[in-house]
């Protein structure tokens, strides 16, 4: 049987870490690619050297090009610049724009069949940008932010009750900002819901962290943003697609009038297979939390429209 082929656009922190937790799965092939000279091929040596550690035979190159990605089946796209601190994801639109448009017509020629899966920020827009740039169908085009805001959110709240994270079952819609919606009315316990376990006050308190997850990682890295949990989350996408397993995680697609939103990416919950995007779950949102959803939804709407109104292509 031969192994699938992952290709990772961007060798950088948030890169190196998705082909560590893929290569250790030993289920796909992996190509690092970086505009840095030496960085992927000596990621992907020293990575590949870590086989015979972590039992994995899977094959990881690093290039400066693209011949070693083609007819990759999934491609994922961390090239461009993190937010350092001081600054919002937003900030990081235009740099990341001309980054990830020439990086995506680059993956396209290479890889006209692959799944796309866009991380660099501000991922909304950049996913729209992606979907745009590549024509691909939305099915194949599924953006990577819900499953850490969710991730962080259940972090927060089996650290809390002392409960594992496996009994914490949340998710957090909507745009990767500031944003963003934790919904509570749909997060429980072992079935218990939050409201039952958290006051009024203290949940303010977790969806406040949540919400500022990003920035709170920043101010302590000062030099970069967060990379193993992002990488971890990523990696899951790619297991689910690979392993066609039907899984439902939150991630940002193309809505298409699913939860009243119409041709926009925003994070929801998708059903992925190896096909990509099997399904979008449309979950009962309270009257609070459809609002919030509207009200992250045009934030992304308005940076969209800053960036069809760039010069860059
Ligand atoms: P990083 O700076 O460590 O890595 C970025 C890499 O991209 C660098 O190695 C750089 O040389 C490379 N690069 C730049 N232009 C390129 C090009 N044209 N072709 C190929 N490679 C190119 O940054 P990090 O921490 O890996 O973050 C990457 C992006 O992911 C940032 O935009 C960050 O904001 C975003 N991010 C998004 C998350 C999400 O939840 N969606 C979570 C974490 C980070
Ligand atoms: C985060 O939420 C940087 O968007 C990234 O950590």
């Amino acid at each position: 049987m031969t192994r699938k082929k992952v290709s990772i656009i961007g060798a950088g922190n948030v890169g190196a870490t998705v082909a560590q937790n893929v290569f250790a799965k030993g289920y796909a092939d992996i190509v690092l690619v970086d505009i840095v000279e030496g960085l992927p091929q000596g990621k992907a040596l020293d990575m590949l050297e870590s086989g015979p550690i972590v039992g994995s035979d899977a094959q990881v190159i690093g290039t400066n090009g693209y011949d070693e990605t083609k007819d990759s089946d999934i491609v994922v796209i961390t090239s461009g610049v993190a937010r350092k601190p001081g600054m919002s994801r937003d900030d990081l639109l235009y740099t990341n724009m001309k980054i990830v448009g020439d990086v995506t017509r680059k993956v396209v020629a290479a890889s006209p069949n692959a799944i796309i899966i866009p991380v660099t920020n501000p991922l909304d827009a950049m996913a729209q940008y992606v979907l745009e740039t590549s024509k691909f169908p939305r099915e194949r085009v599924i953006a990577m932010a819900g499953e850490l805001d969710t991730a962080r959110f259940r972090t927060f709240i089996a650290q809390e009750l002392k409960v594992s994270v496996d009994d914490v079952h949340a998710y957090v819609l909507g745009s990767h900002g500031d944003q963003m919606v934790p919904l509570v009315n749909a997060s429980n316990v072992a079935g218990v819901p939050l409201t039952h376990l958290f006051s009024r006050e203290k949940l303010a308190a977790l969806v406040k962290r949540t919400q500022e997850g990003g920035g709170e990682i920043v101010s302590l890295l000062k030099t970069g943003s967060a990379y193993y949990a992002p990488g971890a989350a990523v990696a899951q996408m790619v297991a689910a697609i690979i392993l066609d397993k039907h899984a439902i995680l939150p991630c940002c697609v193309l809505l298409k009038g699913e939860y009243s939103i119409r041709d926009l990416f925003i994070g929801v919950p998708c059903k992925l297979g190896a096909k990509g995007l099997e399904q979008i779950i449309e979950l009962t949102l309270t009257p609070e939390e459809f609002q919030m959803l509207r009200k992250s939804a045009e934030a992304v709407r308005d940076l969209v429209a800053v960036l069809h109104k760039a010069p860059v292509a």
